[in-house]
């Protein structure tokens, strides 16, 4: 069965409603589960970034975030999609949104840090991996990146 929702995608401004509703789903679906929560260095990143959210029926069901880290190259993180709506393409969207953003941007390079069980989801995305599994956040992750077009 076809789950695909098609959902909005906004950018979610430094303490706008839609980056506190994004924040939250961060903390739900990236942190709680590990006994974490959003820290402060994470919230001082946050001032460095751009967020992205996908809203569905006006709830914010997944985002992302990019943090430039020279002239052509972007780290993705924090994408986090709601439990309800996973399988749902919400997550390619972002990606996909996020990639568009930085190539219009100038970007030429996406790099990503995922979660050892989410790595297939990036190299659905056309990601490609890179060396060895590192910890962050108390769980290994894996380097991936994709050239932007
Ligand atoms: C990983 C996550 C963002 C994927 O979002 P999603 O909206 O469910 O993914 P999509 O529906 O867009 O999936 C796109 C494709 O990736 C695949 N995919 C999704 N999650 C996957 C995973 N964990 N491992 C392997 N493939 C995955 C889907 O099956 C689909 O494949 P298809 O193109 O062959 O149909 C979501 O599951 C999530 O929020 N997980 C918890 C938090 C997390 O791990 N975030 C990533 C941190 S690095």
């Amino acid at each position: 069965m076809d789950r695909s929702t098609t959902v909005l995608i906004f950018e979610a401004p430094l303490g706008s409603g839609l980056y506190r509703d994004a924040l939250r789903l961060r903390e739900h679906i990236l942190r709680r589960p590990l006994g974490l929560t959003v820290s402060a260095e994470e919230l001082a990143d946050d001032t460095m970034r751009q967020h992205f959210c996908a809203v569905d029926c006006g709830v914010v069901v997944g985002t992302v975030s990019l943090r430039p880290l020279d002239e052509t190259t972007l780290h993705l993180k924090q994408m986090a999609v709601a439990e309800q709506k996973r399988d749902a393409r919400v997550g390619s969207q972002l990606v996909t949104h996020a990639e568009h953003w930085g190539a219009s941007a100038g970007f030429r390079l996406m790099v990503a840090h995922a979660r050892v069980g989410a790595e297939g989801f990036y190299l659905k995305q056309g990601y490609a991996q890179e060396g060895d599994a590192f910890f962050e956040q108390t769980i290994p992750h894996v380097r991936v990146t994709k050239r932007l077009a």
